[in-house]
């Protein structure tokens, strides 16, 4: 990972934001101040990361797709002015991008510096060659072609949606992605870390090893003098503190290249001291404890505010399924945003990193099988070369669900060995798995590809077989559930599972609402239900573990909806970041936070049966009460993990209490609302940083005159904002809203609306204000500091 350089801090003039750092360091964001077109529209001026896709409309003819999103893609392109100052010559000079997408061509001073087909691959370029220093500018062009559609399965986004680095070096120093630490020897006592570190250097050099604790005490070093290219130390930690979901301790290793006494360079790796494995019989230990792998897949998109990366939108992410007792992400399909890994390092997630969608045969027309041959090893390299310090990778995913699965295609085989021997050229120390749903004994990619790990998609009803086909193999269950809900949309009965047909016509026949059920009750055809599936999981420690698909709601594949349906429904959260009901079922199974969770909403037509649902932990029993009266107590039975009532409906009060030993452990109450009366405004943080890219998520409802959400509330919000701050984006999380996700108004959705408030670089008082016909509006101050 590298550090920030203050030999740039000159390119403050040009507005680049340089970071006090100890020098000599090595980069800079290069995210402001760039130009940006689309097709022949004119320039603009914009701060990176951007996606262009976001700030389009959605139409049904869009060539991305339902699937894409239904948004634009097209051919963008960036330029961006910068000088370098005269005391820079002699250095090295790269540009450094986390990913475009796709197919980025990049130019200096009109030399071409090359081509990156993948949109999820990180590259860098020197541009030292073709720089001209001093007063005068140098400029810098990005082609970005996304224009060839469909080329995904699910929104990518387009443009140089992730974080640009510029890196300075001295030409003594240490290489891109130049270190490889691993922990081989781990003991209570002590452990073993072992640094290579690549060197770069036409002289002699001194390189120091230094280990810091989380509190950035040095508790180890070890210098090695004399060397011009790689090195391998070993340092000793007494005593260290592991690495666990559970405590994310995170020791530093820095290295610290001299020449004749002089430092060169320095350079930050993350280290976690942790030992897993898998065992067939007994499925994942973390430092010798069994560990059931309780994980999500995601998509990368953060819902309005597209694929642009934003640290604290990704962490935002993670909380809120730490929250739910999630202990682990995939990143489907594809290598993530460095800053993703950051978080799951420092927050605790075992994560499954994932290549590809897509070996040599496609799924849609200009996916990147057309790059394969050319691409293929270095974009997986680069994958592992970038990604294997991170102690939360746990797991490398070769692929998803690839097409040469099928047919006993002998390529299964080959390409699986093929990559599989890519990544254990790079890294031994994490078992390689690939998603399949072809769970068989005629799938060459398990059979003849020599993963450590089975990785099946679905298939729960021959859960019990997986065993008896894969004799002596560890299994993870790489993708599981595909349940699909809207958030605060219930169909009845709640104790039957639908499942969507596959084909359209017959989806129309059933009479598509584009709704699908909150109750837990509703998946793909290939699916299952939150609770069925983990009763399945939880009950089998062969089973190492679950990455349900879907954690958040992401734009594109509306399954089992076509238009005008454009956003997911397989979230456990939908996209606004609003948990449907079954968040609270995962949270009363896989945390120890006192739950109490009792739904629908109690605004029905008089009479209507109605099924209330509840899930609760740490207690004995429950105990409903409709205006006052009991409904009677209820325990779980058998392996059941949630109790229900059907009740007739009344208007009034539905309310809950759950029993430990007779004593009361929580109450809950849902009431029937009255019309819709005011706005409520409720930010997740008040105080952000004047960075110019911190957020604050604002939940907004429409409520009674009681305060009680008004279930059926769609009323449009308005907002308006002052002081140093913007709309980064508005959403509701209805999935088949078309409202622009960069307005400055949303409706409301089952009460619901999101609006995001993005930092300037400027300190001061941002207020927010919500206002909507009819109801009294609402405001709050947020501090920008
Ligand atoms: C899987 C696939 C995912 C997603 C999911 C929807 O088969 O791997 O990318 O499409 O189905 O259920």
């Amino acid at each position: 990972m590298r550090n920030v350089t203050c030999a740039f801090c000159v390119l403050l003039l040009a507005g680049v934001v340089c970071f006090a750092n100890s020098r000599p360091g090595r980069r800079v964001s290069f995210n402001q101040d760039w130009q940006f077109r689309l097709g022949d529209s004119e320039w603009r001026r914009l701060n990176l990361p951007h996606d262009w896709s976001i700030e389009g409309e959605f139409s049904e003819t869009a060539p991305a797709g339902t699937g894409g999103g239904a948004l634009p893609g097209g051919t963008g392109w960036y330029r961006k002015s910068f000088t370098i100052p005269t005391t820079s010559k002699g250095k090295l000079i790269f540009i450094e991008f986390d990913g475009v997408y796709r197919n980025s061509e990049v130019w200096i001073n009109g030399h071409y510096l090359g081509k990156r087909p993948y949109g999820y691959s990180t590259f860098e370029y020197e541009l030292t060659p073709h720089l001209i220093y001093g007063a005068k500018p140098n400029v810098i062009e990005v082609k970005v072609d996304n224009s060839q559609q469909p080329n995904s399965r699910w929104y990518s986004g387009s443009g140089i949606y992730r974080n640009v680095w510029l890196t300075t070096l001295d030409p003594f120093h240490i290489e891109h992605w130049g270190t490889y630490v691993t922990t081989p020897d781990v003991t209570e006592q002590s452990a073993a870390v072992v640094v290579k570190t690549r060197v770069n250097s036409a002289a002699p050099v001194d390189l120091t090893t230094i280990i810091h604790d989380a509190d950035g005490r040095e508790v180890s070093r070890v210098t090695k003098k004399g060397l011009t290219a790689e090195v391998s130390q070993t340092l000793r930690v007494s005593a260290p503190i592991l690495w666990s979901d559970e405590r994310p301790y995170l020791y530093k290793v820095i290295s610290e290249l001299k020449q004749n006494g002089r430092v060169v360079d320095r350079y930050e790796t993350p280290l976690g001291i942790r030992t897993f494995h898998f065992d067939v019989d007994k499925g994942f230990f973390l430092n010798g404890k069994p560990v059931k792998i309780r994980g999500v897949c995601n998509h990368h998109d953060l819902g309005s505010l597209g694929a642009a990366v934003n640290t604290r939108a990704i962490e935002r992410q993670l909380e809120i399924l730490k929250a739910m007792g999630v202990n682990a992400i995939r990143t489907s399909h594809n290598p993530p945003a460095p800053e993703l890994l950051e978080l799951t390092d420092k927050m605790g997630f075992i994560v499954m990193d994932e290549a590809f969608d897509v070996w040599k045969i496609q799924k849609t027309k200009f996916d990147y099988h057309l790059d394969w041959d050319e691409w293929h090893k270095r974009d997986l390299e680069d994958m592992v070369l970038r990604d294997r310090n991170h102690p939360s990778v746990i797991i490398w995913s070769i692929g998803n669900e690839v097409m040469e699965q099928w047919n006993k295609n002998p390529a299964g085989g080959t390409i699986s060995r093929e990559l599989g021997g890519i990544v254990r050229n790079l890294d031994r120390t994490r078992p390689i798995t690939s998603a399949t749903n072809g769970v068989n004994v005629d799938n060459k990619v398990i059979t003849e590809g020599e993963l450590d790990l089975v990785g099946t998609n679905y298939h729960h009803a021959e859960f019990s077989e997986f065993v008896k086909m894969f004799p002596g193999r560890p299994i993870i269950g790489a993708e599981t559930n595909s349940s699909v809900h809207m958030r605060g949309s219930y169909s009845m009965p709640s104790d039957e599972i639908l499942r969507w047909p596959r084909k359209k016509e017959d989806i129309l026949k059933v009479g598509p609402t584009y709704e699908c059920s909150a109750y837990d009750n509703s998946t793909a055809p290939w699916g299952a239900g939150h609770e069925e599936m983990w009763k399945l999981v939880k009950n089998h420690d062969w089973f190492s573990g679950m990455y349900i698909w879907t954690g958040w709601d992401y734009l594109g594949e509306p399954t089992p909806f076509p238009w005008p349906a454009v956003s997911s429904y397989f979230g456990i959260i939908d996209l606004a970041g609003f948990p449907k009901d079954p968040y609270y079922f995962y949270q009363s199974e896989w945390t120890s936070t006192p739950v109490l969770h009792i739904f629908p909403h109690w605004n029905w037509k008089p009479g209507e049966k109605v099924d209330v649902v509840a899930y609760f932990n740490i207690a004995d029993d429950m105990e409903l009460f409709l205006n006052g009266r009991s409904q009677g107590k209820k325990r779980k039975q058998g392996d059941d993990m949630h109790v229900f009532w059907r009740l007739g409906f009344e208007p009034g009060v539905l309310k809950a209490v759950s029993r430990k030993n007779g004593e009361t452990v929580l109450t809950k109450e849902v009431r029937t609302a009255d019309s819709a009366a005011k706005i409520v405004l409720t930010p997740d943080r008040q105080t952000i940083k004047a960075d110019g890219t911190d957020l604050s998520f604002v939940t907004v409802k429409v409520v009674d005159k009681n305060g009680t959400l008004v279930p059926a509330a769609d009323n449009l919000i308005k907002f308006e904002i002052t002081g140093p701050a913007s709309i980064a984006g508005v959403d509701n999380g209805n999935q088949i809203s078309h409202e622009s996700f960069k307005a400055n108004q949303r409706k409301a959705f089952h009460g619901m609306v999101l609006a995001i408030v993005q930092a300037k670089q400027n300190r001061g008082r941002i207020v927010l204000k919500a206002t909507s016909d009819g109801l009294v509006p609402a405001s709050i101050v947020i501090d920008a500091r």
